[in-house]
């Protein structure tokens, strides 16, 4: 038995606009996605899905998702699933160059699905990595990461930048900007996440964005003020002792160009009732700012705040089903097993 994990992320700053060339900040955190992988004889796949924050389910295919016995989970939440997990198997078959390799799949995560903490990536992540070591072979983290966006850009059709798979794979901080990934240094900020128990369909959310985009020169400029905002952060989380606690005036500063990329988020139309809500309960309870992360249009958003205020304020706010600090994780994927 061979178990991968990977974590999840948030988007300090960026998202949407990394779509288009300008960079993002996203920023790993302790809630992973495992994947269990063990080698079939035939060229069978078999995924046991035991909590995608949905009921459980099990899936079976020989030749491809589309031609799969009847599942009784009609669910657009698990067919996407299955996209993801029949892509990352086709990358790992790729990798070992064994076109019928089979693998019996187990996927556990604690990230909730399509909330914007980059469940799918994660899933993606640690299944190429479990499937191939399942066969006594090694990917470095740089390829798997590489093979982790074709499988998403696969799903996503098109749709989909290196920042979710780049993150799980490398943990810690990462900045993109197009094809050019890097690891960077960032202190110990107090994040705290609030997630309105909702998801976003991103590729409806990016396809929006675009069309915006392409409508309206000012939207085009809203896209490239995100950019500028992310360099900014940049700036102010390369000024702070890597791993240490930043001080409050640099904390005040990164909420502010935090609140500032959320609304510009908003005015692109991908912000949410409920994650203006949580974001301004964020606000009010004193966090140094808020912003929602990933897609949109419902899930996640998160605070700075190295009280326990904000993350109790969303505890008594209606639209939050969940909030829970999110420490950075350092290590992106790892072999529990
Ligand atoms: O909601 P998530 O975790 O899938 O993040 C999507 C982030 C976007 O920038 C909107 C799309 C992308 O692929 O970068």
């Amino acid at each position: 038995m061979t178990v991968s994990s990977a974590p999840g992320k948030v988007y300090l700053f960026g998202e949407h606009a990394v779509v288009y060339g300008e960079p993002a900040v996203p920023c790993a955190i302790e809630r992973r996605a495992r994947v269990t992988a063990e080698p079939r004889d035939d060229d069978h796949v078999r995924v046991e899905a035991v909590d995608l924050s949905l009921d459980g389910f099990t899936v079976e295919w020989a030749e491809s998702t589309k031609d799969r016995p009847d599942v009784d989970v009609p669910s657009s939440l698990v067919e996407a699933a299955m996209g993801y997990i029949e892509e990352a198997v086709a990358q790992a078959r790729d990798a070992l160059d064994d076109h019928d390799a089979g693998f019996d799949i187990t996927v556990e995560s604690d990230i909730p699905l399509g909330g914007g903490l980059g469940s799918s990536a994660a899933v993606v992540v640690a299944a190429i990595d479990a499937a191939v070591r399942s066969r006594d072979q090694r990917i470095d983290p740089r390829e798997l990461a590489n093979r982790a966006y074709q499988a998403e850009h696969t799903v996503q059709e098109g749709q989909a930048s290196r920042a979710d798979t780049f993150c799980s794979a490398m943990g810690g901080a990462v900045r993109v900007e197009g094809d050019d990934t890097r690891a960077i240094d960032a202190p110990e900020l107090p994040l705290v996440v609030g997630y309105d128990g909702g998801a976003g369909d991103t590729a409806e959310l990016v396809a929006a964005v675009r069309e915006l985009r392409e409508r309206y020169e000012f939207a085009a400029d809203t896209v490239e003020t995100i950019g500028d905002i992310t360099r900014r952060g940049e700036t102010l989380l390369a000024d702070a002792d890597p791993g240490e606690k930043p001080d409050g005036a640099l904390l005040q500063e990164l909420g502010e160009l935090m609140d500032f990329n959320h609304g510009l988020l908003s005015a692109l139309g991908v912000s949410s009732r409920s994650l203006d809500t949580m974001v301004w309960a964020a606000r009010d309870a004193g966090a140094a700012g808020a912003k929602l992360t990933g897609a949109g249009g419902g899930g996640c958003m998160v605070a700075v705040d190295d009280t326990d205020s904000t993350q109790s304020a969303l505890g008594y706010t209606p639209d939050c089903a969940q909030t829970f600090r999110a420490e950075l994780a350092t290590e992106g994927v790892r072999a529990e097993e």
